[in-house]
């Protein structure tokens, strides 16, 4: 699927549903099971290889992951794919090496993490032909600062994802995931920018979702408070991923208890 597709479907006012995925049997099955955007996450530091974090995972590893799920997926998904940490933070050069490295393996779009100072090479490569997601609020890339707790709970934090917000869009980002900030602020985010927003931990007013898969799929020791597992009386895991898609369209989920 291409950019405009999926925009199509924003356009129609339909909400869109997007979970993490790793592996070609799985994008397999999230797609048969109506899933419009399978996220190749650096996530698969935790998932996959058991880290604690996301900022050991490279670059090949991202494109290693990323062609699995195209071939799984076979063109019926938006595939996004994550800069891993350390591969595009130096400058716009070495961000389009790495997106072009991720766009070869089968990515449809690149995602990165950071407001303002991300604003010079979310143009760079968007004048050079790759679509960029942005992402804000939570940064799992900067734990060792932040800590894995919920952003912009205060004033000014939050009109600073507010100004973020229209800096990536201003830049030509065409899609921005919002992670662990209080709904209300998700919502006017979303109100404000023309480009859809994907929320996690983000409240019920974004243009769609995201969830880690193993967190749907009720493998993660302790999810977080905004997650939900889908396998509760699911008996399947192709039940649990069309009633997390459907809960998703239908405006069900996230519940405000999923929300901050
Ligand atoms: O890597 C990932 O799984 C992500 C989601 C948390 C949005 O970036």
């Amino acid at each position: 699927m291409f950019l405009p597709q999926l925009m199509a479907l924003v356009e129609k006012g339909e909400k869109l549903a997007a979970l993490t995925c790793y592996d070609a049997s799985f994008a397999r099955l999230l797609t048969d099971n109506g899933v419009d955007i399978l996220l190749v996450g650096d996530s698969l530091g935790m998932t996959v290889q058991g880290h604690g974090t996301t900022l050991a995972v490279t670059l090949e590893q991202m494109a290693y992951h990323t062609e699995a799920v195209a071939r799984g997926a076979n063109g019926r998904a938006f595939i996004v794919a994550d800069l891993p940490f350390g591969a595009y933070q130096q400058s716009p050069q070495q961000a389009f090496a790495a997106a072009a490295r991720l766009l070869t393996a089968g990515a449809n779009m690149v995602k990165l993490e950071g407001g303002a100072v991300m604003v010079e090479s979310v143009r760079f490569l968007v004048q050079r032909g790759i679509p960029v997601c942005g992402h804000l609020g939570l940064l799992p890339q900067s734990v060792n600062t932040t800590g894995y707790r919920s952003q912009a709970r205060e004033g000014s934090a939050a009109a600073r994802l507010i100004e973020d917000a229209a800096s990536l869009e201003n830049a030509g980002a065409q899609m921005l995931v919002l992670e662990s900030i209080p709904a209300v602020l998700a919502g006017e985010a979303t109100q404000r920018l023309g480009i859809p927003s994907i929320g996690i931990g983000a409240g019920p007013d974004c243009n769609g979702q995201v969830l880690v898969l193993n967190d749907l799929l009720g493998l993660t020791e302790k999810p977080p408070r905004f997650a939900k597992d889908f396998m509760e009386g699911a008996w399947n895991i192709a039940n649990a991923v069309s009633g997390y898609v459907a809960a998703v369209k239908g405006g069900e989920f996230p519940g405000r208890e999923h929300s901050f």
